[in-house]
């Protein structure tokens, strides 16, 4: 399994002012095991939906219908989604297939060509537009929205349904997949009055909770990603987090230095930095489900408390040459996350070529996993020598038995922390103003009333250009 590793966010490594102590660790004891057990019962009484992913028993068949209908007939595969209908998706595809896998020819990949579009920045979906528009007969459109109305989405699933329509015929419908809530929205309406094959958001889960629903495993096993291995890692990791010996317990230690680094140690930027490029995308999903779980104005009392680490990705080794000097010698602000891979996927033999150029003669013979590795391990004591606090993720490998692991892990660490916090984990009150101003920018009916209190914001006012 994948482990946590901690002692150097501790003051044995890093000394009192910037390590837990033991004692700050006792403080919280009681709250944690309190916490531990509310989520375990939230988990087990279905209030906690993310609980059941992972040894539900229709979720994977239903997909693995679908990916027996589509892919010998699928050449490419569009996922519109954002936020957490999206990032689950990306992560999976970049931590289980090869960077190159789509610029892989047809027969080389285990799959169609993967096109998460996330966004809706006109260059990157007409990008992808031109790319696939030869291969509309055999490219599946998947759009995945739990509420169906995200203007981000809808707009993309308009352009994808009209290019289908134009291009394949009366069968356009038989291309599209929507992934929604089972039983109501405009998205489930639309799926049904036009006959596209259904996929499913289970009420009880939240976007930002859904990679192991069918949102994010049905791109996943279309690429040949082995889903049934990335649910089983997920289910030994709930098992192993709902145990209760809690410093054994990597959630509850994760949680309890996490809540502890925020409220004594002045800590409140969380960086997430894998040694390994397969596994960056990781650290994006982490800090969607971190970022909007935890950053809330009010407690569950309604007293302000602005709560919220703000989670950040770098990636190693590459950010050692930008965000390291930052980290070492900047406010001792921040609380890193390493991830190191034991075994890489590859390995990469550094040939011996100048043993007798001092500089380079070290290198020599070695291989690229090794250096990778020394880097992180360099970092950490380099960071430590600071008095900055890390704790590493250490994968044995990259599989999808450790991603499902990983995806657990977060998931479950992040309801202990809202619950240390005692917020409101699973809404997101704050993305709502955007959404309404976006409708009424864009006239929609029903939003007019806004558009006075965004006006100033459309007009620039030239004394402040400069
Ligand atoms: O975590 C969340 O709830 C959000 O990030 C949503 O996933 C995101 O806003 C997309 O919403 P929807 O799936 O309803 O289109």
């Amino acid at each position: 399994m994948i482990k946590l590793y901690w002692k150097n966010a501790t003051d044995r490594i890093i000394g009192p002012e910037h390590g837990v102590t033991q004692v700050e660790l006792a403080s919280i004891d009681g709250r944690l095991v309190e916490a531990h057990r509310d989520i375990v019962r939230q988990c087990r009484d279905g209030t906690l939906g993310y609980a059941a992913l992972p040894a539900h028993p229709e979720y994977a068949s239903g997909v693995k219908k679908l990916v027996d209908k589509y892919k010998d007939c699928t050449t490419d595969m569009v996922v519109l989604g954002i936020g957490g209908s999206a990032l689950g998706s990306t992560a999976i595809q970049a931590a289980l297939n090869p960077a190159t896998y789509n610029l892989m020819g047809d027969k080389a990949r285990g799959g169609p060509r993967l096109f998460v579009l996330d966004n809706v920045d006109p260059a990157m979906v007409s990008d992808v537009m031109k790319l696939i528009g030869r291969r509309m007969k055999t490219t599946l459109v998947n759009v995945v929205s739990k509420s169906g109305e995200t203007a981000e989405t809808a707009s993309q699933f308009m352009i994808f349904r009209e290019m289908l329509r134009e291009r394949v015929g009366d069968d356009y419908a038989g291309r599209i997949v929507a992934t929604t809530d089972a039983e109501k929205g405009t998205l489930h309406d639309i799926a049904g009055s036009e006959g596209y094959d259904t996929l499913v958001v289970p009420g009880a889960v939240g976007g930002r909770f859904s990679v192991l629903s069918q949102v994010g495993l049905f791109s996943a096993a279309m690429c040949g990603v082995d889903i049934d291995q990335l649910l089983s890692g997920a289910e030994g990791m709930r098992q192993v987090v709902e145990a209760m010996d809690i410093m054994q317990n990597p959630a509850c230690v994760l949680a309890a230095l996490k809540y502890l680094m925020c409220s004594e140690k002045n800590k409140p930027v969380h960086v997430m930095m894998p040694y390994s490029n397969r596994l960056y995308m990781l650290a994006d999903w982490y800090r969607q489900l971190w970022a909007e779980s935890l950053g809330k104005r009010v407690n569950r009392k309604g007293d302000e408390i602005f709560s919220g680490p703000t989670p950040v990705k770098a990636l190693g080794a590459t950010d050692q040459h930008s965000q390291v000097q930052l980290y070492r010698e900047g406010p001792n602000d921040k609380f890193i996350q390493f991830i190191e891979v034991k075994k890489h996927p590859a390995s990469v033999h550094i040939p011996d070529i100048f043993s007798n150029t001092p500089g380079l003669s070290y290198l020599g013979g070695s291989n690229l996993g090794k250096l990778l590795n020394a880097e992180k391990t360099a970092t950490e004591f380099a960071l430590a020598e600071s008095q900055r606090p890390s704790v590493t993720i250490h994968f044995p490998e990259i599989n999808a038995r450790h991603v499902g692991e990983f995806f657990y892990l977060y998931e479950f660490t992040t309801s202990l922390v809202g619950e240390l916090l005692d917020i409101n984990t699973y809404d997101q009150p704050a993305v709502e103003l955007g959404k309404k101003a976006t409708f009424s920018l864009m006239g929609r009916e029903g939003y007019e009333k806004m558009a006075g209190k965004i006006s100033p914001f459309r007009k620039t006012d030239k004394k402040f250009m400069a």
